[in-house]
């Protein structure tokens, strides 16, 4: 993958610029996006652009062929890159409502409000749907997933989240996958938090459709969602789409013809994500990623604990991404004040999702280091300890970590 930095109309690539850090007014984002993103990445956006302009049908160009070259795969080897206006949701709906036919079926093995989205997009289009409903702490279970598929012969579709972002956990996409591929199901995977952070062969896990968005681990803005598709799946889809502007087919065709956009495009969300993918590659790719936000991830779990907290989700079950914390069990504890007191010394934390324990998250993506970590577990052990919840250890000048 080579990506080109924008300069005056034409495509000039630039290998010398240092990825560079949020400008100084940003608060850090602790969430699973928006995100805490470059200020080389926000300045990209700092040209406007027709939609019709050289520079920008390349600058499309080149993030279609980058986003297959992150997944390992290429138009060659018969993948397909589609970018979708709208957030990540679109995206899912764009490619659910376009390639489940009318007379399909769809099983979600799911164990979160992701999961639960997507069978709600595809009974709104009026597609039977299954649910293999699995416990929001752990990974969903391939035996249950091949158990229902066992009993309904009816189904043509299979759909899980690869990172499920309610509560942190990484799921089995690639055992869920061999059960669709032995099974002839088509393969859905959103991976709306992970694309970009946490490696997935597409192949080894039969995947037909990946879904992930602009603004997660690739630290771009939002305004736009892309699915990976496998051509002879995206094939399918032709004349099914029940939406004129998410029509995946058409929309895939439309970039096929002449580069552009069927629909005005957000050009500057996409000039970002142009130069947010060379900051990837700068890094050292998905690896490169990966190891940045699992640096955060430890760091958060170590924290924490030292706090006296403790997450929602094993440790051998969470992906990296967003860490789930449990409300600490002291009657001073309220979550609208540790946020608003966190948020007063320039942290943002998130609300817990998950239905059976009440939590609080802390996202470990975006343009965040270990420092950030550190500054934002400070300040929460100095905010417990104003809220009197518990006696919490204040970090001592020299600790690693509070
Ligand atoms: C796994 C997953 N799927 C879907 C979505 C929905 O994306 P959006 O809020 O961009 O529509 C999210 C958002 O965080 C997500 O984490």
């Amino acid at each position: 993958m080579r990506l080109c930095a924008l300069s005056s109309g034409t495509l000039s690539c630039d290998r010398t610029l240092a990825m560079d850090l949020p400008s100084g007014n940003d608060k850090p984002l602790f969430t699973p996006g928006p995100l805490t993103t470059s200020k080389t990445v926000k300045e990209a956006m700092l040209t406007d652009l027709g939609s019709r302009d050289s520079a920008f049908i390349g600058a499309v160009r080149e993030i279609r062929e980058g986003l297959l070259a992150l997944a390992g795969v290429s138009q060659e080897r018969g993948w397909e890159a589609v970018l979708m206006q709208g957030s990540g949701t679109f995206c899912v709906e764009s490619v659910l409502s376009s390639s489940l036919p009318r007379d399909g079926a769809l099983l979600v093995a799911r164990n979160g409000a992701y999961g639960a989205r997507i069978a709600t997009i595809a009974r709104y289009h009026g597609v039977s749907v299954v649910e293999v409903v699995c416990g929001e702490g752990s990974p969903v279970d391939p035996a249950e997933v091949e158990a229902a598929v066992r009993e309904h012969p009816e189904l043509t579709h299979l759909a899980v989240v690869h990172c499920e972002t309610t509560s942190g956990v990484l799921n089995p996409v690639e055992e869920v996958g061999a059960i669709a591929r032995a099974h002839g199901l088509t393969y859905f995977v959103d991976s709306m938090s992970a694309f970009g952070a946490v490696p997935i062969d597409l192949e080894a896990c039969h995947v037909d459709f990946l879904v992930s968005s602009a603004n997660k681990c690739i630290e771009g803005v939002p305004g736009f969602g892309f699915a990976l598709c496998r051509r002879a799946a995206l094939g399918a889809c032709e004349g099914r789409a029940r939406s004129l502007s998410l029509d995946l087919y058409a929309q895939w065709a439309g970039l096929e013809k002449d580069g552009q956009f069927r629909f005005t495009p957000p050009t500057h969300a996409l000039l970002a994500f142009h130069r947010a993918l060379k900051e990837l590659e700068d890094e050292g790719g998905v690896s490169g990623r990966q190891a940045r936000y699992q640096a955060n991830h430890a760091r958060v779990l170590e924290g924490i604990k030292a706090l006296g907290l403790s997450a929602y989700v094993p440790e051998e079950d969470q992906c990296w991404i967003i860490t789930s914390v449990r409300y600490p069990e002291c009657e001073a504890f309220s979550f609208e004040e540790l946020y608003g007191r966190l948020n007063e010394r320039g942290f943002v934390i998130y609300p817990g999702k998950v239905t059976d324990a009440d939590c609080f998250r802390i996202g470990n993506i975006g343009r965040l280091f270990e420092s950030d970590m550190d500054g934002l577990l400070a300040a929460l052990g100095e905010v417990l300890g104003e809220m009197g919840v518990r006696e919490v250890p204040l970090p001592r000048a020299g600790d690693d970590l509070p």
